[in-house]
Order: structure tokens, then C-alpha cells, then sequence
């Protein structure tokens, strides 16, 4: 297979026309890449998160990219063309909404689902973008933007549910999406503790421990804890 992109979490591999693989990798970055370490055994839990979220989710009509698991660190998926947006949305006030928003007080439960838009782009550290942003740019046109919204606060409510029956807050995720051959929307990258906060008790089972200055293996640890309270099998 060829490699045609190497990210800060996955490799990307060709696998023929529609399809890829993404290799999910043991190091874990924050701050921009700023603090980098290997963690060892990240990639396979990360990837079993990603198959059993993505499954579930189809399971319940959300259309992703996610095909198969190779029971390790390798997903196989459809080769999409990307939207260069993340989709945040938000239960809880946490990260870089506080930021910009200081006088919020910390893991305040917001009235309703928060759904945001940054650019992908490192060079630019992912800057906020209004709709209007996101439509003059040509990016998306507004219905496109919509079903976007759509999907992404039904992923939540999904999702929000399934963590409630295990005990377990969803405080925020990022979501990626493309659009395949015949032009349709699908959910795409990776659901993993990287790119979700959720809560046990008031302890991360995600990468804000990291961020927090836990350890590589800490991380492991509550990530392997995650997929136990889950019931995925890593
Ligand atoms: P980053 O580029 O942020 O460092 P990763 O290391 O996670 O991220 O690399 C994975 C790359 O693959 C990202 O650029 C992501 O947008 C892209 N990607 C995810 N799913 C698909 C897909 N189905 N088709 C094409 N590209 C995808
Ligand atoms: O992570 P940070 O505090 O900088 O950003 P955030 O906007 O508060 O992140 C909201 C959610 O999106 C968190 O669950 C992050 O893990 C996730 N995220 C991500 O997966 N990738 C990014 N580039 C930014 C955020």
C-alpha cells in the first residue's frame, strides 16, 4: 500500500480508488505538537474506539467513511474528499471555548448543544469561523452547512445517550466530514479519546489528561478503562 499522508496521529494509506486505511499511531501530541511522546498501545485503542463509535453510529442512520477494523491499529475506510473544517460541539464550557469566553465558569452545562467551526490548518492554530466564513469562501454552500449541523448534534445526542448508560459525561468532540464520488456527506477521521472529553466521576478518560501533564502510560490506562466501561473489545 502506499503511504500518501502522515499526520500528527495516523498514517494514511492508498488502498485502491475508494478505499483507504488509516494506521492509528502510538505517539500523542498536544499544544500543537508542542509535548510529543510515544504512548504505547494508543493506536490500537484509539482505532477500537473509532470502529465501535463509527458502528455504532451507522448502526443508528449516521452515513461515515468507517468500512473495517483490523482488530488493531488499522481502519479501513472510503477515500474521501475532505471538508478542511472541524466540527466542535459542546455540552459542557471546557478548552479553548474558555478561553475565549473567561468569565464561563468550567464544565457549565450549556442550555442547549453548542456546534462550532474552526479552519484546519496548524499553521494558523484552527481559527474560529463564522458560517457566513465558511459559505463566501466556497467551502460549503448553506444546505450543505446545514446537514452538517444536523449530523453533528445528532452524533451527540447519540452518543451523549450511549456514555449515559455507562456512567460516562460527554463534554465535547470534534468531528471531520468529506464527500465520496457521488457527492454525499459522510462522517469521517477518528472517534477517540483524542478528539472526545468525557468524564468518569469528574476524572478524563481522554487526552486532557495528557494536556493536564499525565503521563504517556496514564493515558493508556484511561484509555484501556474507556473501552472496558465501553465494552470494545482491544
Ligand atoms: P492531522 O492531519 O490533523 O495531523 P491525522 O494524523 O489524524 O491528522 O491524519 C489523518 C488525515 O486524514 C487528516 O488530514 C484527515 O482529515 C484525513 N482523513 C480522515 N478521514 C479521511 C477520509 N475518509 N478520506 C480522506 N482523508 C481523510
Ligand atoms: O483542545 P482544545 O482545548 O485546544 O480545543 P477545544 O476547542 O476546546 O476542543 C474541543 C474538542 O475537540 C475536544 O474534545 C478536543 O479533543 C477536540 N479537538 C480535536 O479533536 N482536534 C482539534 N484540533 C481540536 C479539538
Amino acid at each position: 500500500m502506499e503511504l500518501i499522508y502522515e499526520g500528527k496521529a495516523k498514517r494514511v494509506y492508498r488502498l485502491n480508488n475508494e478505499r483507504l486505511v488509516m494506521e492509528f499511531k502510538d505517539e500523542v501530541t498536544a499544544f500543537d505538537g508542542l509535548r510529543k511522546e510515544v504512548a504505547i498501545g494508543k493506536g490500537r485503542l484509539a482505532a477500537a474506539q473509532t470502529a465501535f463509535f463509527m458502528s455504532y453510529l451507522e448502526g443508528n442512520g449516521v452515513r461515515t467513511h468507517f468500512i473495517d477494523w483490523d482488530g488493531d491499529r488499522r481502519i479501513t475506510v472510503r477515500a474521501l474528499r475532505m471538508v478542511p473544517i472541524e466540527v466542535i460541539v459542546r455540552n459542557y464550557a471546557y478548552g479553548s471555548f474558555l478561553k475565549r469566553m473567561p468569565m464561563v465558569k468550567p464544565l457549565t452545562r450549556f442550555s442547549k448543544p453548542l456546534v462550532e467551526f474552526h479552519l484546519k490548518s496548524d499553521e494558523l492554530h484552527d481559527p474560529l469561523l463564522t458560517m457566513d466564513d465558511i459559505t463566501e469562501a466556497g467551502l460549503l454552500t448553506r444546505e450543505e452547512l446545514q446537514e452538517i449541523i444536523n449530523t453533528s448534534l445528532r452524533v451527540n445526542d447519540l452518543l451523549t445517550n450511549l456514555l449515559s448508560t455507562r456512567g460516562l459525561i460527554l463534554v465535547d468532540f470534534k468531528l471531520e466530514f468529506g464527500f465520496d464520488g457521488s457527492g454525499r456527506l459522510l462522517l469521517a477521521d477518528e472517534m477517540s479519546g483524542d478528539t472526545m472529553r468525557i468524564l468518569r466521576n469528574g476524572k478524563h478518560l481522554d487526552k486532557e489528561l495528557f494536556r493536564k501533564g499525565a503521563s504517556a502510560m496514564d493515558l493508556v490506562k484511561a484509555y484501556a478503562e474507556l473501552n472496558a466501561l465501553l465494552g470494545v473489545k482491544s
